[in-house]
């Protein structure tokens, strides 16, 4: 089968992406159901945008490099936030109904923010919102073929370029050929022992692309989310997210004593940068204190109407958050790392580009500013997909699809998987240190080793690249917090 373009991931940067690219012919290969299997659609935050008065881009630039500890890529944050008001419209015409004031959209406030500028859809629940929009214009868009329930397997390339990708699907193999193939898998959550992405966040992008031979880059920082919900049988895998909007309207984090911990830490308390928010949690509970979230005072009665999406998973935990505490844990949240590309989307593999949660354009630096993400995957989604629209079509390679020896598991829960989760929480985590990170690869090559599946040497091999690049950074700066290092670097 021969299309322009092939997309891997159907969440917002590979929907964005592949709708923008019209009229070029399109597949898009989904692991699930169309927008449903990715992270995007359990974004609660909201869209970070510079549409409120008195805002601008350059000061939701500035916001976002302070995030990065300066890190960033300063024309990926230009371009970002530059586009961000005209991409949300794009969303409104594609049907997205975002939580609108008498004047304008209703703006939410998020940890280093300096002003309220996250646009919202039903409160909390503004992936689903999005997801919803998107995925239904993608059904109803003639340029786009769907292969839903497909596995990405492998990558197929000539002469070292990207041609093709082989799939997986209840029929068998399939192999589908396209001059340009876009990653759009996003992040890397099934790798650590709790995170706020779904099962689907396994890191098949990166492991792809480290097949095909592209390079990678920042993968030491990863994000850890202050709030996910600890729940009562203390399960790992995807936790409910207990989104920072919580906090933006209030909401304090409390000990088990009911003692408020986070004004003595930072200056903007509840509402610092998200690492210091997060690593304080983690040093509560490596206290062996509990650490709550309390929104009784600041939204109160108001939770099921403000957050339902929240409430809902509260109240599925027997608590109502209307009247008690929440307990929480920190959970690996956004990776910030990724597969390298250049500003236009491409990797250092012809023929091979990456967008959204899965690449890294550098655009977050160390840290990512709080409701950057779904807005990374749309601005630079629409930025690639329109730019083969663009570009004169290119004959697809054809060949036959080569045989696998070994087909790749879609599942991650097997005994290797676990082993890869621990290691990396407690030595690739919230905080590392050299003697635990040589101790992490040292186990992960025994791992390699015991590996029964492709999919689970994948996994195994991320990890080691990962835990590699947490080593070689041996300073502190944003997310990558190094307890061995002297001090913390600004930037
Ligand atoms: C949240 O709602 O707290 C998450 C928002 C984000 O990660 O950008």
């Amino acid at each position: 089968m021969h299309f322009d373009l092939i997309v891997i991931g159907s969440g917002i940067a590979g929907l964005s992406t592949a709708l923008s690219a019209a009229p070029r012919r399109v597949a898009l290969i989904t692991r699930g159901v169309l927008a449903d299997d990715g992270a995007s659609r359990w974004a609660q935050g909201g869209i970070a945008a510079a549409v409120g008065p008195g805002d601008s881009a350059q000061a939701h630039a500035r916001d976002t490099r302070i995030a990065g500890n300066e890190l960033n890529d300063l024309a990926a944050v230009d371009a970002l936030t530059g586009a961000a008001a005209e991409a949300v419209a794009w969303l409104e015409a594609c049907g997205v109904g975002f939580d609108r004031a008498a004047q304008g959209y209703l703006l939410g406030r998020e940890a280093a923010h300096s002003q309220a500028r996250i646009v919202h859809a039903h409160g909390d629940a503004t992936g689903a919102e999005v997801m919803r929009a998107l995925g239904a214009a993608a059904r109803a868009a003639t340029h786009l073929q769907c292969f839903e329930q497909h596995l990405a397997e492998s990558l197929l390339q000539v002469d070292g370029r990207v041609v093709g990708v082989a799939a997986a699907g209840a029929q068998g193999r399939i192999g589908l050929f396209a001059p340009h193939v876009v990653l759009a898998t996003g992040g890397i959550g099934a790798l650590y022992r709790h995170t706020t992405n779904p099962a689907t966040a396994d890191a098949t992008g990166l492991a792809l692309a480290l097949e095909a031979g592209a390079g990678l880059a920042d993968l030491e920082f990863v994000q850890f989310h202050p709030t996910a919900l600890r729940t009562r049988d203390g399960r790992s895998g995807q936790l409910p997210l207990l989104t920072e909007a919580l906090r933006g309207a209030g909401a304090v984090l409390v000990n088990g004593a009911g003692r408020r911990f986070m004004p003595a830490v930072a200056r903007d308390a509840e509402l610092a940068p998200r690492d210091v928010v997060a690593r304080a949690v983690w040093a509560e509970l490596e206290r062996g204190e509990t650490v709550w979230l309390d929104a009784t005072r600041a939204v109160g009665a108001a939770f099921p109407q403000r957050f339902p999406t929240v409430f809902a998973s509260c109240l599925a935990e027997g608590i109502d958050p209307c009247t008690q505490r929440i307990p929480v844990v920190p959970a690996q949240h956004y990776h910030m790392g990724g597969v390298r590309v250049d500003a236009a989307g491409r990797s250092t593999v012809a023929g091979l580009y990456a967008v959204g949660e899965v690449a890294c354009s550098g655009v977050h630096g160390a840290n990512r500013l709080a409701s950057n993400s779904l807005l990374e995957g749309l601005v630079f989604g629409r930025a690639l997909g329109r730019n083969f629209a663009q570009q004169p079509v290119q004959p697809a390679a054809r060949f036959d699809l080569p045989a696998m020896t070994e087909p790749v598991d879609g599942t991650v829960g097997a005994t290797i998987d676990t082993a890869v989760r621990d290691l990396l929480w407690r030595h690739a985590g919230l905080v590392r240190d050299a003697q635990g990170l040589q101790q992490a690869q040292k186990t992960l090559q025994m791992l390699q080793r015991e590996a029964a599946t492709h999919g689970e040497r994948r996994r195994v091999a991320v990890a080691h690249c990962i835990v590699a690049a947490a080593l070689q950074r041996r300073d502190s700066v944003g997310a990558h917090y190094r307890r061995d290092a002297a001090q913390m670097r600004t930037g």
